[in-house]
């Protein structure tokens, strides 16, 4: 697989804060990568980078063979972004956004009503299309910024908390849309919450915390290096977990807990990882 996007000890300060603490990484042509990491851990501000929306202090970001500082109209040319903080221009309609969103990327008139059609009859926004951005819901503009990010059919679409503030069919649509454009090609970078998003989604996953990544592997290799093995039981007031290599080494510890508490054996997922790595990385700031 081609390396589409490279970033090499990538640093990003606000004043005297690291938010992007020599961050390295590489994400391939034609994946789904996705950051997990608790608020703060630089997530948005790496996306943010990436996307040229804002700059950085030092390091190199190649997009597409692209380096950013050096070309960063071509490397732009390959990307849509949805942002965290919906960016639509309040004062015009929704169609009045995605026509100007498509003329900066050149698209042709037939060319962009088409996709604007095609876009807004998937997420259900043809009755909004002439309406004005401010006479609609939080969910509603998120789903017409993120028919903005796509009309021009992007290499690569970065979804900073895609699915945040959506309700569970619009979630699902955009699950289905995120599929679809992936198995045509397109290599799509997200951040999420959400831990059955990443599970659902994501080749890989990248968790950051303190604005470095603190492990990056596919779903199932992270769970694997926690323990595929989790014992969950309620250890005084607060619930304790364990991870084990394999079901009889959790058996033989859950025979081991003390008193009359209740415990699961279940398979580890990505949320246990979470709280182990990222519970880790905070105790060890202290
Ligand atoms: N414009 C800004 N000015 C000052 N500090 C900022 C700015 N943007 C981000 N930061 C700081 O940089 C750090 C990383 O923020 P960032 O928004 O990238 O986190 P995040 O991982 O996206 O978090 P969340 O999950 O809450 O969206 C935080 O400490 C934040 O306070
Ligand atoms: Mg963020």
């Amino acid at each position: 697989m081609d390396d589409i996007i490279v970033i090499d000890n990538l640093v990003k300060k606000f004043g005297d804060k690291l938010a992007v603490d020599h961050l390295d990484l590489t994400i391939h042509e034609g994946e789904v990568f996705g950051f997990l990491g608790p608020n703060g851990a630089g997530k948005t501000t790496t996306v943010r980078c990436i996307a040229t929306l804002t700059d950085f202090d030092s390091g190199t970001i190649t997009v597409g063979g692209h380096d950013l500082r050096q070309d960063p109209i071509r490397a732009k040319e390959n990307m849509g972004v949805i942002q965290q903080q919906v960016s639509l221009d309040k004062d015009l309609t929704i169609r009045e956004n995605m026509v100007s969103h498509a003329m900066y990327h050149m698209m042709k008139k037939r060319e962009r009503e088409a996709k604007i059609s095609e876009l807004s009859d998937f997420f259900g926004l043809e009755e909004y299309l002439d309406r004005p951005v401010e006479s609609l819901s939080g969910g509603w503009k998120k789903r017409a910024a993120i028919v903005c990010a796509m009309l021009h059919d992007p290499r690569i679409l970065f979804l900073d908390e895609p699915t945040s503030g959506l309700d569970i069919n619009a979630r699902r649509l955009l699950w289905d849309v995120v599929r679809r454009l992936n198995s045509n090609g397109t290599t799509i970078v997200l951040t999420t919450h959400y831990i059955e998003e990443a599970e659902a989604l994501c080749d890989r996953v990248g968790i950051i915390d303190h604005g470095r990544i603190i492990a990056l592997d596919t779903p199932e290799n992270l769970c694997l290096s926690v323990g595929s093995v989790a014992v969950e039981y309620m250890g005084g007031e607060r619930t304790e977990y364990r991870y084990f290599r394999s079901r009889d080494e959790a058996n033989a510890f859950a025979s081991s807990i003390e008193g009359d508490v209740e415990v699961t054996i279940r398979k580890t997922n990505l949320e246990d990882v979470f709280v182990e790595l990222t519970g880790k990385s905070v105790e060890g700031h202290r």
